[in-house]
């Protein structure tokens, strides 16, 4: 379904009608092999809980994206949490913790995954996951609303994304949100949502690549 190897921070996210939701919608998880397993009760156990429980717990950061290491040398586990935008520190923390419960029962010995649901990412992994980029990794999130005419919804996001990647492109600014958010009229005169993002560690050009 999703190859293991390759990853990459990017969210890309479509929807007809844009409503908050408190309950955690689009979950994904991806375990990757590439990594081998831990063993249960193992060191480097305790530190994936550690550093998790850290990102989740962090105060300070008001942008949206975490980073946090744990442990010596091949102990160490790295985790960084990327949020959506739009949502608050609160929302983002929430989104995370549910984030690090989902991939922990999906990905029980992986020592990398990468998951979360629509307004957060969370990433950890035996090596350091910041700049990390890899074009070919997906994930796909499906609405259950399906759209009346596929062609005119396309053609309304062919105009937009390219509008929402220039956005970025001129926001850039090393460690500073990657983000952009718009709507086009789509088919029955319906807006169309789209916003697009990148991880803040990831350069302008690798953002625009992706
Ligand atoms: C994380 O979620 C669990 C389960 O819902 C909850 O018990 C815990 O208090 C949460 N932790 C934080 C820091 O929000
Ligand atoms: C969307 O379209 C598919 C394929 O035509 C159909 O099976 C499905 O029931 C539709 N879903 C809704 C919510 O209308
Ligand atoms: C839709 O986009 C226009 C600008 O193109 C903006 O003024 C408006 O606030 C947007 N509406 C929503 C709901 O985001
Ligand atoms: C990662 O965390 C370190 C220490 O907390 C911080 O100095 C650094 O700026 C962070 N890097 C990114 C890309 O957020």
């Amino acid at each position: 379904m999703l190859s293991p190897r390759v990853l990459s921070f990017l969210f890309l996210l479509f929807t007809l009608t844009s409503q908050a939701n408190a309950k955690p919608e689009y979950p994904y998880a991806v375990c990757i092999t590439e990594g081998g397993d831990y063993a249960p009760d193992s060191t480097y156990q305790t530190n994936l809980h550690t550093v998790l429980s850290r990102i989740i717990s962090d105060t300070q950061i008001d942008y949206g994206f975490y980073n946090s290491s744990y442990g010596q040398d091949s102990d160490r586990v790295y985790a960084t949490g990327l949020c959506r935008g739009d949502v608050t520190p609160l929302t983002c923390l929430t989104c995370l913790n549910n984030s690090r419960l989902l991939l922990l029962k999906q990905c029980p010995h992986q020592k990398r995954a990468v998951g979360g649901y629509g307004e957060c990412m969370l990433h950890y992994s035996y090596r350091s996951v910041l700049g990390y980029y890899d074009s070919d990794f997906r994930v796909y999130l499906r609405s259950e609303t399906n759209v009346t005419d596929w062609d005119q919804y396309s053609y309304a996001l062919k105009k937009l994304l390219p509008v929402l990647k220039g956005k970025i492109a001129t926001t850039d600014s090393y460690l500073k949100r990657k983000y952009a958010s718009g709507n086009a009229t789509g088919p029955d005169s319906q807006a169309v949502y789209a916003s697009v993002q990148c991880a803040p560690d990831l350069t302008v050009a690798e953002c625009n690549d992706c």
